[in-house]
């Protein structure tokens, strides 16, 4: 029988499972995500970590938790966990993958359809009593049937993007690491560019000043993958030159973003607090998926969703 240290609550009863098998179960009761000095006192207890996309955890940690043999990420990115070091130390690491893949694309379509019709913004003018009457030249944004949409990273979530973007009569572009559009073209061409790679050393920055100079000036980039795949402040530069048209954006780096952020006074701008896996139900299957793994884990079977360290890349990855 062995300890769990689950570092925040979790939606569902799925935890009930793991005191059902005879572990022990401590959950961080906080808001906020545990400091690395309570991270390492509490996880240092423990035989496995059921941990989230915001826990740190690295080879300086695992060396503190001599008995963590299992690490279940609640979330389908596992950035925040170094599996090459955890992996070197006999440590498994899993993920949520495919129970979020549909609410993510929601997202990001929900993004980029508020982006386009500029909602934020229109919204915000009926709240405020800005709005005086119907005008044939007010509040016009861009039109998303017909559009060119450019999916990058085209692995689960970038397919199901693809497959609303067919509802929406788009043309759609993918660049992956081996195949479909060389990103330079893909850039180029779309009127929407939908972010849907892992955070990887061969992906951070991927957006960069370069890629965005490459934009239409009237193109929208949508991001539901990592803040850091996109250059944040060749973002903010770009959008408030405007050489692109906006960004709706779930994901920053930082996450959150200083409320006097400039990013968040730029022009066209809608953020969104990471919320592409946030419904209910998917929410409370990622629960049930992280303690399968921690199941698996403590009984010393393969965990069902196991992830291997990224492989170095000379570009990006899907
Ligand atoms: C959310 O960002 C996730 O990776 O699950
Ligand atoms: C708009 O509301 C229209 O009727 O064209």
């Amino acid at each position: 029988m062995g300890l769990v240290f689950v570092t925040r609550r979790l939606p569902g009863d799925a935890l009930e499972r793991l005191s059902a098998a005879g572990h022990e179960v401590d959950v961080w009761e906080e808001r906020l995500p545990p400091p690395r000095a309570a991270l390492l006192e509490r996880a240092g207890q423990a035989d496995a970590l059921l941990c989230t996309l915001v826990d740190p955890i690295d080879g300086a940690l695992l060396d503190a938790c001599p008995r963590v043999k299992t690490v279940a990420n609640y979330g389908v990115g596992y950035d925040n966990i170094d599996v090459a070091a955890a992996t070197a130390r006999g440590v498994a690491v899993s993920n949520t993958p495919d129970v979020l893949t549909d609410a993510t694309a929601d997202l990001a379509f929900a993004l980029l359809l508020a982006a386009a019709r500029r909602l934020p913004q229109t919204a915000a003018d009926v709240l405020a009593g800005r709005w005086g009457t119907w005008e044939p030249g007010g509040y016009l944004g861009h039109d998303v049937a017909g559009a060119t949409l450019g999916i990058v990273g085209a692995g689960r979530i970038g397919e199901a993007v693809a497959r609303r973007a067919a509802g929406f009569d788009m043309t759609v572009l993918r660049s992956t690491s081996r195949a479909g559009t060389p990103l330079p073209e893909l850039l180029e061409r779309s009127d929407f560019v939908s972010l849907h790679v892992p955070l990887t050393p061969a992906t951070r920055h991927l957006i960069d000043a370069a890629a965005l100079r490459r934009m239409k000036p009237t193109a929208i980039l949508v991001n539901t993958a990592r803040g850091g795949v996109v250059d944040t402040d060749a973002l903010t530069a770009a959008l408030h030159a405007g050489t692109i048209g906006g960004a709706a954006l779930d994901v920053t780096d930082p996450e959150p973003l200083p409320a006097d952020h400039p990013l968040l006074q730029a022009p066209n701008v809608l953020v969104v607090p990471h919320i592409g896996s946030a419904t209910t139900r998917t929410r409370t299957r990622m629960s049930e998926i992280a303690v399968d793994n921690v199941l698996a884990g403590l009984a010393g079977r393969p965990l069902p969703q196991a992830v291997s360290p990224p492989m170095p890349s000379p570009t990006h990855a899907a």
